[in-house]
């Protein structure tokens, strides 16, 4: 999106599809960039298997009013991921509010009754998990919207699982059918699909890594010149120095980190339960082996210009750049790796064996699983694997810009409270490293890792990096001094109560109880000024009191504030010879927690949403039907009952 949005552009879809002379366009509402990918990857097959023209859009930069008159001869495609509690992403949030409306405001403005859209021919197939309430909604009522307004849908309204791992299948399972009843409609015929790439590398000898026009690794003009401003957001970070850092486990093997950012200096602010984004670097070793099993090495800082061969294609990066910087600060080159990618790359395989063997892979979806999804490779591992020890030189840059996801900021629960430091956010999150079952592939999340290797070179560590990764920290520039980070703000729905007086009872396991950090800090710190604050209640659990205690010492002070208002219940899991969890602790203290919420108690969940959220959302309806001597299913409802009055909020992760 750095180079979207440009001043002058057009916002009128029909104008720009007739102008770049396109018949389908394929929208995408994404949030952490899958349903991107998913959009560009159709607009690829279409032109190479059907010649159709296509194009990809952001749904934030056009308007939606004249889909009434939309052409016949065209489609249109959306792909709409799920966010959160049944949310539109980010940038969907206008487009879905307008077909949310009762009667959309359509630019012809004709009779509801009379199916404005009537016209229209659209595709869609929407990203969710099942392990949320609202699985899949925001495909589910904008194809609801769309057919009601009379268009006709081509194909079924697809669903991806990732709650059930199968999103890639599902993708796959879907569109095939769907070719076919679009070639049908349109009478198209598939033809041999043949690559063309949609950009252009072009080498620029006139300039170096000197020059202060070549951007390597800042997000945007403005970042390159030293003149960064706000507003700071999804397009633009601020650079925050790193105040503090502590480590927070006691255990050698794994680490749990504490960061304070600080945003002085920029505009940027939040409020307590909000996120904050933190904009990765990939490690050093991730880069080295992408670049050299792509035979780049020779020409990894060598400076480029990187161009769309057609108007609609946006390069996903600012430019003229260098492959190094391109690779390390734009793409996600540690995810899993899509057989349709691996199919598509089959071409260009270096042997005739690892030819044959990617196409056979690309064709059978156990075989796949087996021999590179449940081993975790990212591409550059897969590549490694298809043949060993060869380069991969035939490779055009191209595919990997299109193929590969931008790199996505990651969001994280902020754990301080911004009543008591309104300028500086704390972090908490745990370093992710785990090894793959029956495989030597050790998984590293490339944003704890980076924020790791942050920290220990602000310790000064003689040895900063004990994971073999290496890091460019902050960019090859080195402009900023000091330890910063790229970071911005996403506000959310996750709030104390706006009367402290009003108890509330939380839940947050592991790095889950982040937020309720936030939380307790702020009663404490309104108590201390004398307000009258209501019970507070926090359910945490680890695994061993001496090992993995998030704040153990913390809490006392906050107790000291709180008096007997505060009280922290820990479930230690693997101390005793049985697991203990927070919902058997939650159960022990069912006349509590029913009578608090007899008094109106907010009652908070965060952490892993696939087991812990579910398990702790029928505890407490077994607890509330058995305290008021209801059946389950009465105890449930008033559960849901208690969602939809945001009494029962999550900020819940899988
Ligand atoms: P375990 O790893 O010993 O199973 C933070 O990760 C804590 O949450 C750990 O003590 C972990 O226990 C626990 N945990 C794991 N699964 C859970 C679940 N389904 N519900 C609640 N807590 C769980």
């Amino acid at each position: 999106k750095l180079n979207g949005a440009q001043a002058g552009k057009t916002r009128d879809i029909i104008k720009k599809m007739d102008e770049s002379d396109k018949n389908m366009i394929i929208f995408y509402g994404s949030q952490t960039g899958t349903a991107e990918d998913y959009a560009s990857r159709l607009a690829k097959e279409g032109a190479a298997r059907f010649g159709l023209k296509t194009m990809v859009a952001d749904l934030e930069e056009y308007d939606f009013d004249n889909l009434d008159v939309f052409p016949q001869d065209k489609v249109i495609v959306f792909v709409l991921a799920t966010y959160g509690e049944g949310e539109p992403t980010d940038n969907a949030v206008e487009f879905y509010e307008f077909f949310m409306n009762e009667e959309p405001a359509f630019s012809e403005g004709g009779d509801p009754e009379s199916k404005p859209l009537q016209n229209l021919k659209y595709i869609a197939f929407g990203l969710g998990n099942n392990t949320y309430e609202h699985y899949n909604s925001m495909v589910r009522r904008v194809d609801a919207s769309l057919t009601k307004l009379g268009a006709k849908r081509i194909g079924t309204a697809g669903e991806g699982d990732d709650g059930a791992g199968t999103m890639e299948e599902d993708f796959l399972a879907w569109k095939e059918p769907m070719w076919t009843a679009l070639a049908e409609d349109f009478g198209l015929e598939e033809r041999e699909a043949v690559y063309e790439p949609v950009f252009a590398v072009k080498e620029r000898e006139d300039l170096s890594i000197e020059d202060d026009t070549v951007y390597l690794g800042e997000p945007n003009k403005n970042h390159l010149e030293g003149k960064s401003k706000g507003p700071y957001n999804a397009h633009n970070p601020f650079i925050a120095p790193i105040s503090k850092s502590k480590e927070l486990f006691t255990v050698k093997d794994r680490n749990c980190l504490h960061m304070e950012i600080d945003l002085t200096g920029s505009n940027l602010s939040y409020t307590t339960g909000d996120h904050i984004a933190v904009w990765p670097t990939n490690a050093g070793k991730e880069v080295d082996r992408f670049i050299n099993t792509l035979g780049l090495a020779g020409k990894r800082h060598s400076v480029i210009d990187v161009t769309g061969l057609d108007s609609t294609a946006k390069v996903p990066f600012p430019t003229p750049t260098t492959y190094d910087a391109i690779v390390r600060y734009h793409m996600e080159i540690c995810a899993p790796v899509s057989r349709q990618f691996v199919a598509s790359l089959a071409p260009f395989a270096p042997t005739p064996a690892a030819k044959e063997l990617m196409t056979t892979l690309g064709g059978d979806k156990d075989q796949f699983q087996e021999t590179i999804s449940s081993q975790y490779l990212n591409i550059a591992q897969v590549l490694e694997k298809m043949a060993p020890g060869e380069i991969w030189s035939n490779v055009p840059f191209s595919m990997m810009i299109e193929g590969l996801n931008r790199i996505q900021p990651r969001y994280y629960s902020i754990s301080s409270s911004s009543l008591v430091q309104p300028k500086l956010v704390s972090v908490t999150a745990v370093v992710e490293s785990v090894r793959v079952p029956g495989g030597a592939n050790v998984l590293k999340g490339v944003t704890t890792n980076y924020l790791l290797a942050l920290k220990q070179k602000q310790g000064g560590d003689p040895e900063p990096d004990p994971h073999g990764l290496t890091y460019s920290i902050n960019g090859p520039r080195n402009k900023y001094d000091g330890i910063h980070v790229p970071v911005h703000i996403r506000s959310s729905n996750f709030r104390l109560p706006s009367d402290p007086s009003k108890p509330v009872i939380m839940i947050g396991p592991g790095t889950g109880v982040a937020p309720f950090r936030g939380f307790v800090q702020e009663r404490a710190a309104l108590a201390a000024k004398g307000e009258k604050v209501g019970k507070t209640l926090l359910f945490f659990g680890c695994r061993k009191q001496a090992e993995d205690f998030l704040y153990q010492d913390e809490w006392k002070e906050y107790a000291a504030k709180l008096g007997d208002s505060f009280s922290l219940i820990t479930a230690f899991s693997r101390e005793g010879s049985e697991k203990v969890y927070v919902q058997h602790r939650l159960s022990e203290h069912a006349k509590e927690v029913n009578a608090l919420l007899a008094q109106g108690a907010y009652f908070y969940v965060c952490g892993d949403a696939a087991h812990m959220a579910r398990e702790v959302n029928s505890t407490l309806g077994k607890i509330i039907a058995s305290e008021r001597g209801l059946t389950e299913t009465q105890g449930e409802d008033i559960v849901k009952r208690l969602r939809s009055s945001n009494l029962y909020q999550e900020d819940v992760w899988s």
